[in-house]
């Protein structure tokens, strides 16, 4: 869990940025302090509008999988309409990833901006419902914050469609989409199986649409400013900017708005460096990438730029480990999380998950068994698309690139040696604050 607070450090980095969030001072805005920034809410009860306005745009979810945003909204605004349904619109602000920080930020400086986008997309659908969806324990009193935003607008009457408010617990899966609908159905958070896409029968079998709260803001201000405003920054075939939490080497994180196709090395320097001095960046989060420093300083942040990389954007998480820390036991605490945080109810997850990181654990150790590095890469490739989400391929994509990246660590704990000379977990984990170095080397 990051241990950011309500001050968390906000930077844009290009002209006309930031756009989501306000531009001076870390206080969250009200409602005339956000009209005043954004201007009112345009068009109203214009699905056609809206949907083509996105479609120009070129918006895509910034939760993770980039997923075009006009395509769902129409799926959902059919299904509805095919079925005689009143969908459901959730905003996710789960951000049940422990590195990222960019939802609540966002939530807790600009709520009215999210609460817009999630207004917007209701009505353009037809929705009688909307629910925010966050995760209660991220910031003190970030449901304090969003209740007194709610109030507001009811006392100004904007809100057409009513806007519920509900907890996501803090666990890693909490936040995936089906995950997500099976706990505002009385349930537990863990994902169930598709079909049905939640887009055809979601919460209470209505057509659901969810979207990243950070994708409403997008979509709020496309609404007001139009598509060739929003392709002002971006590249052609990823347009936009986005929100990412960069963790640099004092591991402090800072949101930053960033143009999509920035290069990374101009974001990980760091203010006033020349280069990327670290080791390693991990791109993308416990479902990412682990890329070597210099070859991350040759890429750009798009999902085109980093496929020779094998990584992907994710929801803008960017970490550069200090070259004193290990990668070996990074990674380890991490996975062993991730196998913790398993739903339990796919068998090639239940069961790998766990091996995996129990192989990697020996590997972060002292003179791992010969075998044991082969086995945990024939492992990940076994559970690599044998769940109902995503979990695993997220795992084995993050174990799979720690083995190449650190290749050389890995030589060096073969002879009994450890290049860390700070054994301090650096990664946010939330059940690593239980392990010593003890555990690992
Ligand atoms: C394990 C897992 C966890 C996820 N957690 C989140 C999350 O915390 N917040 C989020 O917006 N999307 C999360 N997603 C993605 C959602 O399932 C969904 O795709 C997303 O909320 C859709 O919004 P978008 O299209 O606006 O990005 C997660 C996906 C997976 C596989
Ligand atoms: S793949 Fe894993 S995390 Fe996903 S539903 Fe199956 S058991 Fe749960």
């Amino acid at each position: 869990m990051t241990t950011a607070t309500q001050g968390t450090p906000t930077e844009g980095t290009a002209t006309g940025l930031p756009r989501l969030l306000p531009r001076h001072g870390q206080q969250p805005e009200d409602w005339y302090a956000h009209v005043a920034r954004v201007g009112r809410l345009p068009y109203r009860d214009a699905p056609g509008r809206l949907i083509s306005d996105l479609q120009a745009a070129g918006l895509t979810g910034r939760g993770g999988a980039a997923f075009p945003v006009h395509r769902k909204l129409a799926a959902v605004l059919e299904a509805a309409q095919a079925r005689r349904r009143p969908p459901v619109v959730i905003a996710n602000g789960a951000e049940s990833e422990p590195a990222s920080d960019k939802d609540a930020t966002l939530l807790w400086l600009a709520p009215h901006l999210v609460l817009d986008g999630l207004q917007l997309a209701a009505e353009a659908v037809g929705a009688e419902q909307a629910i925010l969806y966050t995760h209660a324990d991220r910031r003190n009193d970030v449901g304090r914050r969003l209740r007194q935003a709610i109030a507001q607008r009811q006392a100004v009457a904007v809100d057409r469609v009513p806007v519920e408010l509900a907890e996501a617990p803090p666990r890693f899966l909490a936040g995936q989409e089906t995950a997500l609908v099976n706990h505002l159905a009385g349930g537990p958070a863990i994902p169930t199986f598709t079909p049905p896409r939640i887009t055809e029968r979601g919460l209470a079998g209505a057509p659901t649409l969810v979207q990243n709260v950070e994708t409403l803001a997008h979509l709020a201000l496309i609404a007001r400013r139009g598509p060739r405003w929003f392709r002002q920054v971006g590249t052609e075939a990823e347009p936009g900017s986005m929100l990412c939490t960069i963790r640099r080497s004092d591991g402090v994180p800072r949101i930053t708005e960033v143009p999509l196709g920035v290069p990374l090395r101009a974001l990980l320097a760091g203010p006033g460096e020349q280069g990327l001095r670290e080791g390693a960046v991990l791109i993308g989060g416990y479902h990412g990438t682990w890329v070597p420093a210099a070859e991350a300083a040759k890429l750009t942040l798009d999902n085109h730029g980093l496929r020779r990389a094998g990584a992907r954007v994710g929801a803008g998480i960017l970490i550069t480990l200090p070259q004193d820390r290990c990668g070996l036991v990074e990674t380890a605490l991490v996975v062993r999380y991730l196998a913790l945080e398993s739903a339990g109810q796919c068998g090639p997850c239940l069961n790998g998950l766990p091996r995996i990181a129990a192989a990697l654990a020996e590997l972060a150790g002292a003179r791992p068994r010969r075998g044991t590095r082969a086995n945990v890469e024939r492992w990940a490739g076994l559970v690599t698309g044998r769940g109902a989400c995503h979990h695993p391929d997220g795992a084995a994509r993050f174990v799979r690139s720690a083995l190449t990246t650190f290749a050389a660590e890995l030589g060096r704990h073969e002879r009994g040696r450890c290049g860390a000379t700070d054994t301090t977990p650096f990664l946010p984990v939330p059940h690593g604050s239980a392990h010593t170095e003890q555990d690992w080397i």
